[in-house]
């Protein structure tokens, strides 16, 4: 294991690419095998999703997910009816809250310097090794508390995940922060109640659904997040963001918020 420490002073000077991109002030964060560790332990949903996404069961249902992109746009065209909405980031940062192992990455040109974080440590790690000299840089982190300075990116990006993010007004509040002005915001997922056509739902058997997510997908934890959550996606964009709309994706499966961050200094 290898273990250094990287402070803001090391990566302050804005613009170096190599030295990533600059942190809040005066913060520092371990470094673990190419990873900033900005937290390890996270509480609320994003606890549940953690557990998930490092789990077994993410892997197993990464198959429904692919081809459930695949119905509604087909693989890449789902992730381009999202990614289009980014501006021309060639030579200039991203930042992607959620990154994953990286599938977005693998579309974006070669000249975009990308940060990524994510609450799960497994698919993190793939990420790293997927992309070995792409020049990543990426954190343990929660898109709910970024370790990145205030008007650091030029666009920030989100694809799944955000449906069950623990405080997404903050999430995006924070995507705001750390976004220059005249940057640019995209948020996109599932649509919140997709649960509602789900075989058994639609059948009038909704126990089926339980059955079928706990035994074969998501285990008990996220199952019963998965058929509870609750998101009101136009009010949380109207809390966190400046001018925004958002669009319908996915054949009407899914939602894309595309904004523009507030004014600055709210959210000191
Ligand atoms: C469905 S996956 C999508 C991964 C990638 N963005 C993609 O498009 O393939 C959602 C990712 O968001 C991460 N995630 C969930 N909640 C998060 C949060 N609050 N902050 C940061 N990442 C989060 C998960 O760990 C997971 O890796």
């Amino acid at each position: 294991m290898n273990v250094t420490t990287r402070s803001c002073g090391a990566s302050e000077r804005v613009g170096d690419m190599a030295a990533g991109p600059p942190l809040r002030p005066g913060r520092r964060y371990p470094w673990r095998d190419g990873l900033m560790i900005v937290q390890e332990t996270f509480t609320g949903k994003n606890r549940i999703a953690a557990n998930f996404y490092n789990s077994d069961r993410w892997q197993q249902f990464r198959p429904l997910e692919q081809l459930f992109l695949r119905c509604f746009g087909g693989l890449p065209g789902a992730r381009r009816q999202i990614l289009r909405h980014l501006p021309d980031l060639r030579g200039r940062w991203l930042l992607e809250v959620g990154i994953g192992d990286g599938e977005n990455v693998a579309l974006l040109p070669r000249d975009v310097h990308i940060a990524g974080v994510d609450i799960a440590q497994r698919p993190l790690a793939a990420c790293r090794d997927r992309f070995p000299n792409r020049g990543l840089f990426l954190a343990l982190a929660e898109g709910e508390h970024l370790p990145f300075a205030d008007q650091t990116f030029d666009a920030a990006l989100c694809v799944g995940g955000f449906n069950f993010f623990t405080d997404p007004v903050a999430a995006l509040a924070e995507m705001s922060r750390v976004v220059k002005p005249g940057g640019r915001i995209v948020v996109a997922d599932e649509l919140p109640n997709l649960r509602d056509y789900g075989w058994g739902h639609l059948l009038g058997f909704p126990q089926f659904d339980v059955w079928l997510m706990e035994r074969f997908w998501f285990g008990p934890e996220f199952t019963q997040l998965a058929l509870t959550n609750e998101l009101d996606v136009a009010a949380v964009a109207r809390q966190a963001l400046g001018p925004h709309h958002i669009r319908a994706i996915w054949r009407g499966f899914g939602y894309c918020i595309v904004g523009t961050p507030r004014h600055h200094g709210d959210y000191s």
